[in-house]
């Protein structure tokens, strides 16, 4: 469907045309006065200089033709889209659109399956690398602003028509391997994945839970500080992992095996699915190729025994390192994981564009991953490699989100202790069902979470405040999910009436009116009625723009608009029994676009709370 305000601006344009002037005199905004009118032309003013007359003239030549269009069509019988249209100094052209006209976009709104969003004409394949989590590494906050986002993002894309690949892109083929297997080594040493000489089949089971697993990494990685010789032993086992070396290659398949289930539990809490669960070592195969063409070709040269790209440019101000495709053992770096990646998706999945969701201090980087990727050709040049940073979540203090002990906090922590404030809050507010407060906690708690985070432009830092996220009043999830939440109670009960009333066969009709919505009865009303019409040009902006944040403020506007019109409409009592149908389809609507609205930001809505 085309955008309510484009309808309007073309309204506007022929206008213009009729009169003379260049049709693109008509483009029409959404005014900043909503007190003197809801959409403002301020083309006369533009055209002035082309057509050597006072704006106010032209302006008032314009608003004649709009309103004997306006006449014309009421005598035909016909919808104007205009109510009024005014001319004011200097040469401003003020409107306002008809009841009708608006009723009408907005029945065809609700007659889309798509909420009036046009799918992409050309729909590209997208792959989204996000979440990034490591493996045998707790998730902790740094990474649950990936996951937030980049499933936020995905949504949005795909919701736009656009064919969403999601990779988590774990991180799995790193020191932190050799680490980990160097201190399992310490503790076990008898364990047959040591033994060179071993031929046998390795045990199936794990030499150690997750619990285990993630006390063994940040003993292990504290330890190269003191113990150089520890230091080489983690180094040479990242190589010789690297390599493939049997025993080694089998213990590593232990710590994914346990670590990838723990991750899918704690991912699928938050809400956030993956649809490849790839990882570095995936690229392992591309890169003794990638490394030997980049050298044949002329790209990579030895520096010191490392294989290197130059990727500096001439107009650079810093300085930006070469890129390491090998380390003088051998051993790949995370940008090489990253190049064979990049070979690994055009190779199995041809995507127009890769969207990488990171912590914003790694921009460094992908510019060198990116430069290096379009310098060696792995990538079709109008293949678009794309970097989306984001900034850091900051405790009160302005410092990175920690415990209260000031530890590392963990994700799973910081979700409990939000579910547990949530909890709180609904069981001081009404008597509920211990069980079903707790359910309903968990859905508000997310809410709260991933509200807070994606309500700020995604490369921002911002601070992570408790208290100022879990409220149900102001700009939070919880009030969106509040507002959710009260028009599925109108509903509910308006439902009940009409099924209390054919029941008792009062009237001999059955059931709920079938009006759809009608012209605003109220200005409350209609400010609701203008803000619904944006939904499709919100969302083509925050896909454009992979702005989860423009959502945000689009549900926030819409939430206080629908409130308004709650708090000055009586709507289950209303004795007009057509125009309390058409209030009810209003809400209807009201509620598939706040709902498909958190649906794009990764959250749901309880029935209660
Ligand atoms: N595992 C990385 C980290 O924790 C993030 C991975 C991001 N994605 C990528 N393709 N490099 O920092």
């Amino acid at each position: 469907m085309k955008k309510f305000l484009d309808l309007i601006s073309a309204e506007v344009a022929s206008a213009f045309e009729a009169c003379g002037y260049e049709a693109s005199y008509g483009k029409t905004g959404v005014s900043n006065r909503p007190d003197l009118c809801e959409y403002q032309c301020n083309g006369a003013m533009a055209a002035k200089k082309k057509y050597q007359k006072a704006p106010i003239v032209i302006a008032n030549e314009v608003v004649e033709t709009l309103t004997a269009n306006m006449e014309c069509a009421r005598k035909q019988g016909k919808t104007p889209v205009f109510d009024t249209a005014e001319a004011v100094n200097p040469g401003f052209i003020n409107l306002k659109v008809s009841g009708e006209y608006l009723a009408g976009y907005l029945r065809r709104m609700e007659a889309d399956e798509n909420l009036s969003v046009e799918k992409a004409a050309q729909p590209k394949t997208i792959i989204i690398d996000y979440g990034g989590a490591n493996v045998a590494k707790p998730l902790h906050v740094g990474h649950l602003r990936s996951a937030i986002i980049g499933e936020s993002i995905k949504r949005i894309c795909r919701f736009a028509g656009h064919q969403v690949i999601g990779d988590v892109h774990l991180g799995d083929w790193g020191l932190q391997m050799g680490l980990i297997i160097t201190e399992v080594r310490h503790r076990q040493p008898k364990l047959p994945y040591f033994d060179e000489n071993f031929e046998g089949e390795y045990p199936q089971e794990a030499p150690f839970t997750i619990s285990e697993l993630e006390e063994i990494y940040p003993t292990a990685s504290a330890k190269p500080k003191e113990d150089e010789a520890y230091r080489e032993e983690a180094l040479a086992a990242t190589a010789r992992l690297q390599e493939g070396v049997r025993g080694y290659h089998a213990l590593w398949q232990h710590i994914l095996n346990v670590s990838i289930a723990d991750l899918k539990k704690n991912y699928g809490n938050l809400n956030v699915e993956f649809d490849l669960w790839k990882k570095e070592s995936d690229a392992q195969p591309y890169i003794p190729d990638m490394a030997e063409r980049m050298k044949k070709e002329g790209y990579a040269y030895e520096d010191q025994g490392a294989l290197i790209v130059d990727v500096k440019e001439e107009s650079d101000t810093k300085e930006v390192p070469p890129c390491i495709i090998l380390k003088s053992d051998g051993a790949a770096l995370y940008t090489t994981t990253d190049l064979a990646t990049i070979i690994d998706r055009v190779q199995n999945y041809d995507p127009d564009e890769i969207i990488y969701v990171v912590d914003k201090r790694q921009e460094m980087h992908f510019t060198q991953v990116f430069r290096c990727a379009r310098k060696t050709k792995l990538v079709k040049e109008d293949m678009e490699l794309k970097f989306l940073g984001f900034g850091t979540m900051n405790g009160k203090d302005g410092k990175p989100f920690k415990t209260r002990e000031g530890g590392v906090m963990r994700l799973e922590r910081l979700i409990s202790e939000i579910d547990e404030e949530m909890y709180k809050k609904i069981m001081e507010n009404h008597e509920a069902d211990p069980e079903e407060a707790r359910r309903t906690a968990k859905l508000v708690g997310l809410s709260a979470i991933k509200y807070g985070d994606l309500s700020n432009q995604a490369s921002k830092d911002y601070v992570f405040d408790v208290d100022k996220f879990t409220s149900f009043e102001g700009n939070t999830g919880p009030y969106i999910l509040y507002t959710i939440v009260r028009i599925k109670s109108i509903l509910g009960k308006y439902r009940a009436n009409m099924a209390g009333q054919s029941a008792a066969g009062s009237d001999g009709t059955s059931g709920a009116l079938q009006t759809g919505i009608l012209a605003p009865a109220g200005e409350s009303e209609k400010a609701l009625m203008l803000e619904l019409t944006k939904f499709n040009g919100v969302i083509g902006q925050a896909a454009e723009e992979l702005a989860p944040h423009k959502i945000c403020s689009y549900i926030y506007d819409l939430s206080n608009a629908l409130n308004r019109f709650y708090h000055e409409t009586k709507i289950l009592t209303h004795e007009d029994a057509a125009q309390q149908a058409g209030w009810i389809a209003l809400l209807g609507l009201t509620l598939r676009v706040l709902e498909t609205g958190i649906d794009l930001l990764g959250f749901e809505a309880p029935e209660r709370m």
